[in-house]
């Protein structure tokens, strides 16, 4: 079908607006039109009957005093894993981190008091935790970027010199965007030829990734270390973690805290359908959220940090299985009939993404592996209260970072 009959198949006439474009212009508008999945765009017609879900219970794992007993095998397990170069990390940068008010990449962020201490740092000095123990062996990092901050946050690393990490380990790659639509559906322009577009979720990225000839160059990676990039207490490739993961035979493991409070804004590991599944924390219902187990605490009170390490032949069988895509209310700065831009103060379309907590279930199969809160979340959305620059820092101090 041509393009012109496409667009008025779907109702999307609007775009084919292209006064004022030069021919290259018109070019790559075209080119981005023709490239658009009309599959995720109709979805906005139901947007919240995406999730499917099965029927919920919740699940058990290994809590930290289990661990506590078997820490030195699992570690030494991790370790050897690490050092035959089994192990990459997957740092999940593609995010905008607009709610902390900055338009630069969220790893840039300077959580220092009385030096600079960005966030990007912190993390490279977590991992340097795992180079040492494992007698100076690094391992590949791979940074997820999007279009909206790949040049910055690569710029970053060089100015920064890697924070003295090996860069013959670090690999960037780009994650893919997504359109927008207002609430009729109508895709969303943010300039003359420009579709409104923003970074696809964070479910994209294996995907993005294994477009690459990165997994290539290490052929060795069996597991991938999956971790966001707003959390400064990050262990990352912890070879406990990975120990433990390996010796349970699951193709997934995921590292989880004791929740908070009921109404935390964690995704919640549970079981679905008899298969391990993480329920977003907009998705749980007050009465999962509040209900007791046998010990008198929350029945659904594992809550993911966002650390998995996920098994790369199993990730490779899934590359293309359907990943569920979320249809979800955002603020989408959009150009009005007179060509005016506008940045609306309320939410006024959906976006679609995919989420990195839906790979889970696809896993088959997933170790909960608990870890304590105080020493291994202190998670950056907010300037200030919950989950902010300041509670960040106080868990940084804890464990004694100097700020
Ligand atoms: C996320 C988790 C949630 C977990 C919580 C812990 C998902 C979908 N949700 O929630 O289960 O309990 O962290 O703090 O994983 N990102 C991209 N590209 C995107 C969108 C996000 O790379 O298109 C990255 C961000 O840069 C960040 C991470 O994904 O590193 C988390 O994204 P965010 O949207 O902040 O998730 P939360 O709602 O905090």
């Amino acid at each position: 079908m041509k393009l012109e009959e496409t667009l008025k198949a779907h109702g999307q006439e609007h775009l084919l607006n292209t006064k004022g474009l030069s021919e290259e212009e018109k070019r790559e508008y075209f080119s981005r039109l023709e490239s658009i999945d009309w599959n995720t765009v109709e979805l906005w017609k139901n947007p919240e009957d995406l999730s499917g879900k099965g029927e919920i219970v919740p699940i058990e794992g290994l809590t930290v005093q289990e661990i506590e007993k078997r820490k030195e095998e699992f570690k030494k397990v991790g370790i050897e894993a690490i050092r035959a170069g089994k192990v990459a990390a997957v740092l999940l940068a593609g995010g905008q981190g607009t709610r902390l008010g900055s338009s630069s990449p969220k790893g840039m962020y300077d959580i220092g008091v009385t030096h600079s201490l960005y966030i990007f740092e912190q993390l490279i000095h977590n991992m340097f935790d795992v180079v040492n123990a494992c007698g100076g062996t690094f391992f590949p990092l791979f940074i997820m970027t999007s279009d909206k901050n790949d040049q910055e946050t690569r710029a970053f690393f060089e100015e920064k010199n890697y924070f003295g990490y090996d860069k013959n380990y670090v690999r960037f790659f780009v994650q893919d965007m997504a359109p927008s639509v207002d609430f009729n559906g109508k895709l969303l322009l943010e300039g003359k030829g420009k579709l409104a577009l923003s970074p696809n979720g964070n479910g994209g990225w294996y995907s993005s990734l294994h477009r690459t000839n990165i997994e290539s160059e290490f052929p060795n990676v069996e597991w991938l270390n999956v971790f966001a990039v707003d959390n400064v207490l990050q262990r990352i490739a912890d070879p406990v973690f990975v120990g433990a993961t390996l010796e349970s035979g699951k193709l997934c493991g995921a590292k989880v805290v004791r929740k908070a409070e009921p109404r935390e804004k964690v995704g919640v590991l549970c079981l679905e359908d008899g298969q391990p599944s993480v329920i977003e924390y907009y998705e749980l219902t007050d009465e999962m959220a509040n209900a007791k187990g046998p010990d008198g605490y929350l029945a659904y009170s594992f809550g993911v940090i966002l650390n998995y390490l996920f098994n790369r032949k199993r990730l490779v069988e899934i590359a293309n299985a359907r990943i569920p895509v979320h249809v979800v209310k955002k603020k989408v700065p959009y150009l009005n009939e007179k060509g005016e831009l506008v940045k609306p103060e309320v939410e006024n379309g959906y976006k679609f993404e995919t989420l990195v907590v839906d790979m889970v279930r696809l896993m088959g199969s997933c170790l909960p592996f608990e870890v304590k809160r105080e020493h291994e979340f202190a998670p950056i959305k907010n300037k200030t209260g919950v989950d902010s620059v300041e509670s960040a820092r106080e868990l940084l101090t804890l464990n004694g970072v100097k700020l």
